[in-house]
């Protein structure tokens, strides 16, 4: 049985119970130990998530990229409106048409130095440049568009709320699945991205917002020795923290 008594403004409301539908949250209560255990669980796995540069052509079935998105749907959104829309392609003609639209962007980047000379030198270390061979050889491409505004069949315009936030945790989302179950891809963003929306033949109130190259890392394939930040250096607790949370 609920109890509100915490509460002087219960959330819902009597009366917004009575104007839309509510159900009991389903929630599993673990003990501390078994928190700590999945916490750690967890932090070890995705502490092992890397960003792959050279993937194999080994296929992959449409199911598992059907269910990374189905779990990367369940971000939170503003007011729950979801704007985004992943497009996945694995036809061999739209994947080779995408790396050489992505490489004739990147050239630009790179070689006639679009990117200064400050963001050049911060990838350095990744050796990263207009080649984008993986474009192709990879199974899949997933490109996670933003929708910017809503458009209706008869031309209406809605606005959408926090388009970018909701996205960006659905691409956390979409990472995280496709690393649990045993895949690998890489964030990718040759941009200007425009290319992408005339490209797969998406609507004007779509945006591209990141590629993702999907599929299994090629045999002893070589990643950038990065370290990644300390806690100290990406959590700052302000104020006093009571004893018992300690
Ligand atoms: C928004 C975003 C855009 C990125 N764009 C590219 C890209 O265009 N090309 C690339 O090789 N890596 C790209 N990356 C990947 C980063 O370089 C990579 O995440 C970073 O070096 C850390 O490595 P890790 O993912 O293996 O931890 C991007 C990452 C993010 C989050």
């Amino acid at each position: 049985m609920r109890d509100d008594s915490l509460y002087k403004h219960p959330y819902p409301s009597p009366q917004l119970a009575k104007d839309y539908p509510y159900i009991e949250l389903e929630f599993q209560r673990l003990t501390p130990d078994q928190m700590q255990a999945a916490a750690d669980d967890f932090y070890a796995r995705m502490d092992k998530r890397r960003s792959v540069r050279m993937l194999s052509d080994e296929p992959v079935p449409r199911q598992l990229i059907e269910t990374a998105v189905s779990a990367a749907s369940t971000a939170p959104s503003g007011a729950h409106q979801q704007p985004w829309r992943f497009v996945a392609i694995a036809d061999p003609e739209i994947k080779r048409q995408i790396r050489v639209a992505a490489e004739e962007e990147e050239r630009t980047n790179y070689l006639e130095n679009r990117m200064n000379e400050e963001w050049q030198s911060a990838l350095a270390p990744l050796g990263t440049d207009h080649h984008k061979e993986f474009l192709e050889i990879a199974p899949w491409i997933v490109v996670l568009f933003e929708e910017r505004y809503r458009l209706s069949d008869d031309g209406t315009k809605g606005h959408n709320y926090y388009v970018k936030e909701g996205c960006g945790i659905a691409a956390g989302l979409f990472i995280t699945a496709l690393h649990t179950m045993g895949l690998t891809t890489l964030t990718h963003t040759p941009s200007p991205m425009a290319f992408l929306t005339k490209l797969l033949g998406r609507p004007a109130n779509e945006r591209p917002f990141v590629l993702f190259p999907i599929g299994y890392p090629l045999e002893g394939v070589l990643v950038p020795d990065i370290k990644r930040k300390d806690l100290s250096e990406v959590l700052t607790v302000v104020g006093d923290v009571p004893e018992e949370l300690s």
